[in-house]
């Protein structure tokens, strides 16, 4: 992972690389600008600030240290690098500081080091770290850099001039902040459910059964009922039956589709988890083939619960279009694709519930037609809020037309008990979906 650090000090180069092995650490001199804050965060925030503008979309922090000596009254400070006046100056500094703690008994001290990041949508994030110790009589040792032959850290008896840089890494200030830093990047880059909640645009998801449920739907009151058992079931083996299973390979089908639309666009998507660094490009891929492998896990179980029927229903078929589809829309973009995805759900809910006659088609023509206008009509929604309501009132009409329908059903067969699932299916999906809007608006970006 990359990772751009406003410096051009190579010896806090070499330290933060030492410290972040897993990163490629980019340096980037913030040259002109004035460290003017009171504080180490302060001026670790103007630094990063000052790379952050030249690289948007990535990651960059900034770091800012100095030594803080008690019986000086927190001096040299933020003036740490500039104690003996300007061009820097390590010697000058070092006797300095020895000149003003001459006679003086408690020379407590501490570094101090202040990080602050800038992570790929902008959002700033700071942390310290502290290293207490003492500083010596006289200096001593050849490794690090500033100060480090003077300061003998707690719990050693020679100064990190005189560790070796693994020594002082495991226990110095800029140890400890980068360990804090790298928490929080790696945080943001396992992501958490969230993450994987925007990674999946959990609050659409629960529309794409709906389609399934439609078609189902479609299908039972347009001659399947006769033809399909699966409502004759018991409770139990009624949801082993092929309409909950083609649902779930839709389910997983549409889950592929993102996550490839979102591989596909890592390079240039904004605020999207895969380019935002909060999943990696590993875990992405993972998560695709995971859910390709999940919807023909769905393809197969279902066949295999429904034994003749799903030869019948020929389910794989339409997973196999829906693949093609879905990778023609994430590659080409059309809206009328985009419809055909979905149209292909109803067909596919039909066929699992044992009928595709010529209403099942034309309900899904009908579906087609729907999604692919809204689609159209979507374009350019994100820059138009006006738009992006009345979008989202669309797609909102679209899961009431999925309740609506499994309520038609309920009504036109009252006495058939296998009803109750899609309706209760159908209650929960509008449910989850209305409070994840409400609950988690982040979430429902796409
Ligand atoms: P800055 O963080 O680049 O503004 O400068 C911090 C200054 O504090 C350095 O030039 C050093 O003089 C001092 N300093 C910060 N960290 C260390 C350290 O790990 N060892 C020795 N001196 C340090």
């Amino acid at each position: 992972m990359r990772l751009f650090v406003a410096t051009h000090n190579r010896h806090k180069i070499r330290e933060i690389s030492q410290i972040l092995p897993g990163f490629e650490i980019v340096a980037d001199d913030p040259v002109g600008v004035e460290e003017t804050a009171p504080d180490f965060t302060g001026n670790a925030l103007i630094k990063v600030r000052a790379i952050a503008a030249r690289h948007p979309g990535e990651w960059c922090m900034a770091d800012d240290s100095g030594l803080e000596v008690k019986a000086l009254g927190g001096a040299p400070g933020v003036r740490s690098a500039r104690y003996a006046g300007e061009p820097t100056d390590t010697a000058a500094n070092n006797a300095l500081l020895l000149k003003n703690l001459e006679g003086v008994e408690d020379r407590t001290a501490n570094f101090t080091c202040a990080v602050a990041l800038v992570d790929p949508n902008g959002r700033e994030h700071t942390v310290e770290g502290r290293c207490y110790g003492r500083i010596a009589l006289a200096p001593s040792g050849a490794e690090g850099f500033g100060y480090d032959p003077l300061f003998i850290p707690d719990g050693r008896d020679k100064p990190f001039a005189e560790l070796s840089p693994d020594e002082k890494n495991a226990i110095s200030h800029r140890g400890r902040a980068l360990a804090e830093a790298v928490k929080i990047i790696r945080g943001k880059k396992r992501g958490g459910v969230m993450a994987w909640l925007r990674l999946f645009r959990a609050v659409n998801l629960p529309t794409v059964p709906g389609d399934v449920f439609v078609g189902a739907a479609a299908a039972l009151t347009t001659g399947g009922l006769a033809a399909s058992p699966w409502l004759d079931l018991g409770w139990s083996a009624r949801f082993l039956s092929p309409v909950w299973w083609a649902a779930g390979a839709s389910v997983f089908l549409y889950m592929f589709g993102l996550v490839h639309n979102d591989i596909r666009g890592a390079a240039t998507d904004k605020d999207r988890p895969i380019p935002d660094g909060e999943i990696s490009m590993d875990a992405a891929l993972a998560a695709a083939t995971a859910c390709l492998g999940a919807a023909g896990l769905c393809a197969w179980a279902g066949g295999l619960l429904a034994g003749g029927l799903w030869s019948s229903v020929s389910w794989p078929r339409y997973a196999l279009l829906l693949v093609v589809a879905i990778v023609s829309y994430n590659r080409f973009k059309q809206w009328w694709m985009m419809g055909a995805c979905r149209a292909l759900n109803v067909v596919a809910g039909a066929a699992a519930a044992g009928a595709v006659n010529s209403r099942v088609l034309c309900a899904a023509v009908i579906w087609w037609a729907y999604i692919s206008l809204v689609t159209l009509y979507s374009d350019g929604e994100e820059s138009d809020p006006a738009k992006k309501r009345s979008v989202g009132f669309l797609v909102g009409a679209i899961v009431y037309l999925q309740l609506g329908a499994l309520v038609m059903l309920a009504l036109a067969y009252p006495n058939v008990s296998g009803i109750r699932p899609l309706l209760i299916a159908g209650a929960v999906m509008l449910a989850a979906l209305r409070l994840m809007k409400q609950l988690l608006p982040r979430v429902s970006a796409s």
